[in-house]
């Protein structure tokens, strides 16, 4: 395990009140802003991994919430295998580029430029958060927004964080959604943001 400058919260200040959330959102527009594009646009394999063990049935509509999405490849990718996905990030830049990638692929998401703690509160049958920036105060809407019988998929990368909610440490909060699994999920990444990470540890749980 290490820490992550990608990820750093040494002095953040007041991680739980709104100017913090205001300036993560300002930090991470920056960074969009000053780079073409800072993730590999591939889908993350952890996702496509977690996905495929997990019996969809295909057939039926099914609705996917991607919290902190990013350039959108994941939410691109599930609306390629047929869900009605929701995606939301704070930066605004991001959520620009996820609409232009779904739009190339000839696919339709619904990307909303808007915090998760402000983000409406509704069901899906699909939660995803691949390396969101969350904290344990948020582990009860995280839940929330997850419909009967629906799933969530919470991943980080192996590293310690005082102040971004962990895997381990959703594990240990959840009270409305049952623990399906959580392991170490091995990858290679050849391109951008995060390559440098090799291990990341994956969380499913089910509301029942
Ligand atoms: C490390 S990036 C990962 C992006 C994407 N999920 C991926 O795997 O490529 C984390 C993203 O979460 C967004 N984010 C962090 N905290 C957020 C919040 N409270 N509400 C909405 N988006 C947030 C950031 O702007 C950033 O785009």
């Amino acid at each position: 395990m290490h820490t992550d400058s990608t990820h750093s919260d040494s002095n953040a200040p007041g991680h739980h009140n709104s100017e913090y959330h205001a300036s993560s959102a300002a930090a991470m527009e920056d960074r969009y802003a000053r780079n073409e594009r800072v993730w590999s646009g591939d889908p993350n394999a952890a996702l496509l991994n977690a996905v495929a063990s997990m019996g969809l049935d295909v057939a039926s509509p099914r609705t996917a919430l991607d919290i902190g999405c990013g350039e959108g490849a994941d939410a691109v990718w599930l609306a390629q295998q047929g869900w009605q996905v929701t995606a939301i990030d704070h930066a605004p830049t991001a959520v620009r580029r996820a609409q232009e990638l779904a739009a190339e692929n000839g696919v339709q998401i619904d990307a909303r430029a808007v915090s998760f703690q402000d983000f409406e509160r509704a069901m899906f049958d699909l939660v995803i958060c691949f390396f969101g920036q969350l904290s344990d105060d948020d582990v009860p809407k995280l839940e929330s927004l997850v419909a009967p019988s629906g799933w969530l998929i919470f991943v980080h990368h192996d590293m310690e964080s005082e102040k971004y909610l962990m895997p381990a440490r959703l594990k240990e909060q959840l009270t409305e959604l049952e623990l399906v699994d959580d392991y170490v999920f091995d990858k290679n990444l050849e391109r951008g943001g995060g390559s440098h990470h090799h291990r990341d540890l994956v969380l499913r749980a089910r509301r029942r």
